[in-house]
């Protein structure tokens, strides 16, 4: 049984797809957490986030472990723990920046199919109904109102950087949309069979009750 959550940045995916996950006690492979690792190893390098080749080196000799843990999970990056650093947004823009790349998505949608292959997987990032596992027995995608994906962020954010602005962080919502949508390789875009869920005024525990109920109804 493969789970497949997509859709935008703030939208609730990675929460929902892992308390779906604990539920049915399948794994979660957040696969955002991937994109973001390959940034972050480049970033510590020095290296430019434009140089394609540069990037998919990085991609290929990347050693990227999920290990569940008591609040979910831990993802380990070359043996580093690197759970925290993954979070922070340069990362974030980052992961966007390398996403676009053609080599490095070969390199990392060859891994997430490896890892989906065993099945009884929750996996949730941008393109896993439409290019990842096409035939992934359930499909959602969620969707929400920007400005509240940016508070989302904001109270994500706020207890380590106090001086955070909302606005500038709903612009940032924004442009990672923009960029996520316009690239030319597996832009951001709901699979035909992908049910729909709008998350804007549903609470996590609503939204994954929506989850479990359809899934359940296979
Ligand atoms: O979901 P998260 O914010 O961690 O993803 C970071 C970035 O990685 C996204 O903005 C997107 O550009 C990229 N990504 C992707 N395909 C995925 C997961 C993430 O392109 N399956």
């Amino acid at each position: 049984m493969i789970i497949a959550i997509d859709g935008p940045a703030g939208s609730g995916k990675s929460t929902v797809a892992k308390l779906v996950a604990k539920q049915l006690k399948y794994r979660y492979i957040d696969t955002g957490a991937m994109y973001r690792s390959v940034a972050w190893a480049a970033q510590k390098k020095g290296l430019d986030l434009a140089d394609e080749t540069a990037m998919a080196e990085i991609a290929e000799n990347l050693h990227i472990e999920f290990v569940p843990s008591e609040d979910g999970q831990l993802v380990l990056v070359d043996g580093e723990n690197a759970t925290t650093y993954l979070k922070n947004e340069t990362v974030g823009k980052g992961a966007a920046t390398v996403a676009a790349q053609k080599s490095v998505r070969e390199t990392l949608v060859a891994r997430q199919r490896q890892i989906g292959e065993a099945g009884n997987v929750v996996m949730d990032g941008r393109d896993i109904g439409t290019v990842v596992f096409p035939k992934s027995d359930k499909k959602f995608f969620f969707v929400a109102d920007a400005e509240e994906r940016g508070r989302r962020r904001y109270e994500e954010l706020k207890a380590k950087n106090p001086s955070l602005d909302l606005n500038i962080i709903i612009k940032e919502i924004r442009q990672r949309d923009y960029e996520d949508c316009n690239r030319k390789i597996s832009p951001l875009v709901k699979a035909d069979d992908a049910l729909e869920v709008d998350t804007t005024r549903l609470n996590i525990e609503e939204v994954t009750d929506h989850v479990l109920k359809n899934i359940n109804n296979l």
